[in-house]
């Protein structure tokens, strides 16, 4: 298997080429410097080897362009072959890792290319730990994402906490972490109690009064022994009453006096049973509006609202900033995929970009979902663009879109023609980096926008089917 994943090479010499392609999976050849900007700036090579015909102000001025903060993520070493007037010190000074002169020394790429890849797994499994959360309340608790709206959320859910607010009534879109922050809330209150959870929306109203508060043996055909209900089996802990709005409004009054009283009855019992746990409720719908359209009691939604959370969309300008924290969160801890285990996967600049444009309508756990996914497509080691499949919205007509599974029209010529024309239009027309995008050579690109006759304002994929079904630029292969 190969060391590296990807190298890229600023020279015409052959010899390097071949180096190269022994310690990495793809090799991209640059003739030149501005060509190699091109390359560098799209694929995001592990490592970059120039020859000696590139003087150290050159590669100085090359890597301030590339790497300005001088990343050891993004090596630069200087492979050469002939003699040279520079020395080792030169290169040194100019940014560059590491200098080998003459054929003998340049075998030891291969040394090279191992060092780099234990050192990039080292600080893979380092962030891993580190960088995913804003405190460490936060990692007790997997709430991952480091964005204004996480801390504020995370500062909401401490004071909470901390204060005895009880009920407690948490609001947010689905997927956006609702039952994240309750047991957030539960894990700082009393983490020693039990944390029981119940779906209002899953069960009839008779089902639902009975697994809340139990039953009397005989209080119902089927009821053949006493029941002990979720509240009480909270006891100084955390019930969990998910979906709120959806309770029936017959319950939401038993509900109700349970928040008023702190006592409830079980159906078919006399007995007041005192309940002591806390209570969270969420919900995604908008619950003022349930109260005008009388779907939900007025008076149960102010004895909820006294100091409600509410988690922002991903989308949202103040949590977008998590949508990166996030991935990389689920490429290192997802299980998916067994193999990946004590592997450090990574992810492109490109792929993380079209996380990043996206909307996440399902929020964090289509977030999860996509990452997940694409741990199941890729074949690297490096999630690349081609592994990034995001569902289109409800709805969304995608006949002829490029999605293979959906395309009506067959033709791959009309498909190819249509992704060189995607390619050249996302790159604004730097042809170079549009042929590193589709894995292609430049000459083949020349060839191919020649044959198709595409012309700069040519309609490309996504001008012609709004929202593509994924992001289906491949992942670049070797070039060269
Ligand atoms: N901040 C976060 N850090 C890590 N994982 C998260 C975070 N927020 C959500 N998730 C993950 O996203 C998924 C959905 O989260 P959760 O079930 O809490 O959402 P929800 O708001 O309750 O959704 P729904 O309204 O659909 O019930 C879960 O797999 C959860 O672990
Ligand atoms: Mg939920």
């Amino acid at each position: 298997m190969s060391i590296l994943r990807r190298i890229a090479v600023v020279s015409r010499n052959p010899e390097l080429h071949e180096l190269a392609q022994e310690v990495a999976h793809d090799v991209f050849v640059a003739d030149d410097l501005i060509e190699a900007l091109d390359i560098v700036e799209t694929v995001t090579p592990d490592l970059t080897v120039f020859d000696e015909s590139h003087a150290p102000a050159s590669i100085r001025a090359f890597l301030d362009k590339t790497n300005p903060t001088g990343s050891p993520a993004q090596a630069a070493i200087v492979a050469a072959l002939e003699p040279t007037s520079f020395d080792e010190q030169d290169y040194t000074r100019a940014g560059v890792s590491y200098y080998l002169a003459g054929r003998e020394n340049c075998r030891r790429l291969r040394d090279i290319a191992l060092q780099l890849r234990d050192r990039a797994e080292c600080s893979a499994a380092g962030a891993a730990t580190d960088d995913f959360f804003v405190d460490d309340h936060a990692a007790s608790v997997a709430m991952v994402g480091r964005s204004k709206a996480t801390h504020h959320v995370l500062k909401m859910i401490t004071l909470v906490a901390q204060s005895r607010c009880n009920p407690v009534l948490i609001l947010g879109e689905t997927g956006t972490g609702k039952e994240v922050a309750a047991k957030a809330i539960h894990a700082l209150r009393h983490p020693d109690e039990p944390f029981v959870a119940v779906n209002c929306a899953a069960l009839t109203a008779n089902l639902l009064e009975s697994e809340l508060f139990g039953h009397v043996k005989g209080a119902f055909t089927g009821a053949e022994r006493d029941k002990t209900g979720l509240c009480e089996l909270a006891g100084n802990g955390t019930i969990f009453l998910d979906e709120i709005s959806e309770m029936p409004l017959e319950l939401q009054a038993k509900l109700l006096r349970v928040l008023q009283e702190r006592t409830f009855r079980k159906v078919g019992g006399l007995k007041d049973i005192t309940c002591t746990a806390t209570i969270i409720a969420s919900s995604n719908r908008h619950l003022k509006k349930e109260v005008q359209e009388k779907r939900f009691r007025q008076d149960l939604y102010y004895r909820l609202n006294i100091c409600p959370i509410t988690l922002p969309p991903l989308r949202s300008p103040e949590r977008r900033d998590d949508i990166s924290c996030l991935a990389e969160y689920f490429l290192k801890t997802s299980e998916i995929r067994p193999t990946t285990e004590g592997r450090t996967v990574s992810i492109t600049k490109l792929a993380l970009e079209a996380l990043q444009k996206h909307d996440w309508p399902g929020n964090v756990r289509e977030l999860r979902n996509v990452i997940e996914r694409a741990l199941l497509l890729e074949t690297t080691d490096k999630i690349g663009l081609g592994s990034i499949v995001i569902e289109p919205p409800d709805g969304e007509d995608l006949s002829g879109s490029l999605h293979p599974a959906r395309a009506k029209d067959f033709s791959l010529e009309k498909a190819e023609r249509e992704l060189i024309a995607h390619a050249l239009h996302e790159t604004g027309w730097q042809k170079t980096q549009a042929a590193a995008l589709l894995g292609i050579t430049r000459a083949t690109l020349y060839a191919k926008v020649k044959q198709y006759n595409i012309q700069k304002h040519t309609p490309h994929g996504h001008e012609e089917h709004p929202a593509p079904a994924r992001a289906y630029m491949p992942e670049p292969v070797a070039v060269g």
